[in-house]
This record gives C-alpha cells, structure tokens and sequence, in this order.
C-alpha cells in the first residue's frame, strides 16, 4: 500500500473563483501556480504518489479537488458540489478513483463539497453550508452506514467549510476554530483551539505522521508543537485568496 495524492493544477482562471466569506481580490496566477507546485513536492516528500491531473481552464476552483469526492478505505463518494460552477469537476475525479475504489454518488438534489465531510475515525461529521445541503448528508449516511461509519450533519458558521473550522489530527485530536463550529460537538476528543488571532488556521493537513499547517499561523503552529505534534508551515498566500485552505488541493488515500 502507498499513500496516493490527487492534484490538479490550478486553473489560470482562478481568479474567477466561488467566494463565500471573502472579498475578492486580485489574484497572481503564476504565484498560485508556484503555491501548489511547492504543495505538491511536500507531498511527495512525505511518501505519496502523485497523481496530478491537467488543469481545467474553463473550471475556476477545479484545484481544489477535496470538494470532489469523500474517499473511505472502502469506498469513494463522488459529491455534487454546492456551486453549479464546480459540477463538472467531478467528472475526471470519478474517472481516476474509479480505478481506486468502488464509486457511489450525491445525487440530486442533494448537494455536497468534500470540503465539509471531516473524517474521524469512524465518525464523520458533515458541515450545513451553503455548499451542503441535509439531503446530501442523508444520502452519505445511507451508502456509509453498512461500512460502519456515523455520519452526522453539523452546523456551521463565519467559514465556508466545515474544514475551515476543525481538522482532524489523528487519534482522538481535532484542531478547531471554536468560533465557527460547537466545540460540544466533540466532547470527548482532545481539542486544540487555533490561536484567537488566526481563524483560518483550523484547516491543517495531515499526511502520515506530520501536520502541514499555514505558514501565517505561527501562533497555532506553537499550539500543536507544544501539544507534541511535528508541523511543517507552507505558504499559501495566493490560493488562500480563493478560500483554500491545505486540505483543499489534494486528495490523499492508500492505493
Ligand atoms: N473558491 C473555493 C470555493 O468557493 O469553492
């Protein structure tokens, strides 16, 4: 088995993103580029096989292919994402977890981004945003449940995601924006709080045994270091002006 990671390289029309809680500004598409390129040699770094896809010009957010798919040990779900815009991403996704994964699908008119389905263990925690809808979450319970995994749907605010507001760290540890998502949800598991000063520093990613983290969040980077976590920080500057986060870009699985 190899941890495998999906990439796509981001449009050159990116910025012409979906915005939800940001204020569009100018993007540097050449820097965006630079951004994933440099995200993609981490991954690779840390033991996965990359699969990079071309890029879709004529789809704007199609670098951010998390939101395409849940993909499960056992199973993929291809989603249907809450922006009319981003559907036709989940073609090509489909076609390449094909060969990984027995498929299942959000079907109309159920909507969902992969962005809000944060795994824990077995329990999987389905953010209510503009982006998915109960219906989805419904639909997700019904194909999981005969794999053994809860789904429960969660509210969620300020954020687009509801991986803008928790990540999952491994174990029992989940990493959290408190003011965007009820800590309560999580009684139980061990929370760390991002630091007050950087909100958007909830969304980490983990591969294998280190945590990828924001690198202007310097603040939360102490707070999981000295929970005893080993954090490497990346610069995401560019596409974190089209509401990425590090989860975003890839979508990593053993293969
Ligand atoms: N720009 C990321 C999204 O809104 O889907």
């Amino acid at each position: 088995m190899t941890l495998h990671a999906i990439t796509r390289a981001p449009s050159p029309n990116l910025a012409a993103c979906e915005l939800t809680h940001l204020e569009r500004v100018a993007i540097d598409a050449s820097r965006a580029a630079a951004e994933h390129e440099a995200y993609e040699r981490v991954l690779e770094e840390l033991g996965c096989t990359l699969e990079r896809l071309p890029a879709e010009p004529d789809l704007p957010d199609s670098v951010f292919v998390e939101d395409t798919a849940v993909v499960l040990p056992e199973v993929a779900v291809i989603t249907r994402p809450g922006a009319a815009s981003r559907r036709p991403e989940t073609t090509s996704i489909g076609k390449v977890l094909a060969g990984y994964r027995p498929l299942h699908a959000i079907e109309a008119p159920g909507t969902m981004d992969g962005g809000d389905v944060l795994r824990v263990d077995r329990d999987l925690y389905a953010g209510l945003t503009s982006r998915t809808n109960a219906g989805a979450v419904d639909q997700l319970r019904g194909i999981l449940e005969s794999f053994g995994y809860s789904v429960v749907g969660v509210d969620v605010r300020g954020c687009l995601h509801l991986k803008s507001a928790a990540s999952w760290l491994g174990g029992d540890a989940v990493l959290l924006n408190p003011d965007w998502v009820d800590e309560g949800l999580f009684a139980g598991l061990d929370l760390i709080h991002v630091h007050p000063d950087e909100p958007y520093a909830a969304n980490v990613l983990r591969v294998g045994g280190l945590i990828l983290c924001r690198a202007d969040a310097p603040g939360t980077r102490e707070r999981l270091e000295q929970s005893g976590f080993t954090v490497r920080s990346l610069d995401i500057t560019e596409l974190a002006k089209a509401e990425a986060g590090l989860t975003c870009s890839s979508l990593i699985f053993d293969a």
